[in-house]
């Protein structure tokens, strides 16, 4: 397989000055990893991490942006910000945001442009609840997700990183098998070459209980370029043994 993996580390809400210092420090030192590294740090730590990170070939971003440029929109962070900070990725869409924020597909979709706009690769999640895929909706929902963006970008579709995190397998410990993640990661990439002729080339994730014992049997999957990392991405010992199986 030609594509290069990529291990994503969500901190989510995590952090403090001391603990970043020592995840990014335990990171730091482990390199090198044979795959692409990048962690999404909450907002007001991009700046420490940029600092830590500069010398490296680790990289970061953040885990959300505001689809506008500037303007009256409190608390929210504009790409053009992220972009100051050195930020090379931003995850768009996570379930979390479209369960708790009410992200509408297409608010995803214009998040996901304004960051290519600034040369910022958007990380695109998409993912079915456990009612969904009960009901038997997983593809449905995924290519309803997924669609949104690739109209919205247009001709830069081949330039954002998917994520596939199934919502039920998210912080709960139940990994989707490799068979589920594959058989969802393989619909995904046939919708992208529909789309873009650098499907192939394109980085499809996955996420949702990711951990060191687990990883290299979902990474070893035909499609599936690497990971999306929430808890496990916490601790320098196991998001380093993750990156190890991915490269
Ligand atoms: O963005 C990361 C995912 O939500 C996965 O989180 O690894 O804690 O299940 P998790």
């Amino acid at each position: 397989k030609m594509r290069r993996k990529l291990v994503v580390g969500n901190w989510k809400m995590h952090g403090s000055h001391k603990a970043n210092a020592e995840l990014l420090a335990g990171i730091v030192e482990a390199r090198p990893f044979g795959c692409d590294v990048a962690v999404c740090v909450p907002f007001p730590y991009l700046s420490e991490t940029a600092v830590t990170l500069a010398a490296s070939d680790v990289r970061w971003g953040a885990q959300d942006c505001s689809a506008h440029e500037q303007g009256a929109y409190t608390g929210e962070v504009s790409v053009g910000m992220l972009h100051e900070f050195g930020c090379r990725y931003v995850i768009v869409g996570h379930s979390e945001r479209r369960a708790y924020h009410g992200e509408t597909d297409q608010l995803v979709a214009d998040k996901a442009k304004a960051a290519l706009a600034r040369g910022i690769t958007p990380i695109v999640c998409v993912g079915e609840t456990l009612e969904q895929r009960e009901a038997g909706e997983t593809e449905a929902v995924v290519k309803r997700q997924l669609s949104a963006v690739i109209h919205t970008l247009g001709h830069c579709a081949g330039e954002m990183v998917v994520a596939y995190e199934p919502v039920w397998a998210i912080g709960t410990g139940r990994t989707a098998s490799p068979e589920q993640a594959q058989a969802v990661h393989a619909v995904l990439r046939a919708q992208l070459r529909a789309a873009t002729a650098r499907a192939d080339e394109m980085q499809i994730l996955y996420g949702g209980s990711v951990k060191p014992d687990n990883a290299t049997v979902l990474f070893t999957q035909a499609d599936i370029d690497g990971g999306l990392i929430g808890g496990a991405a916490l601790k320098a010992k196991d998001f380093v043994a993750i990156c190890r199986a991915a490269g």
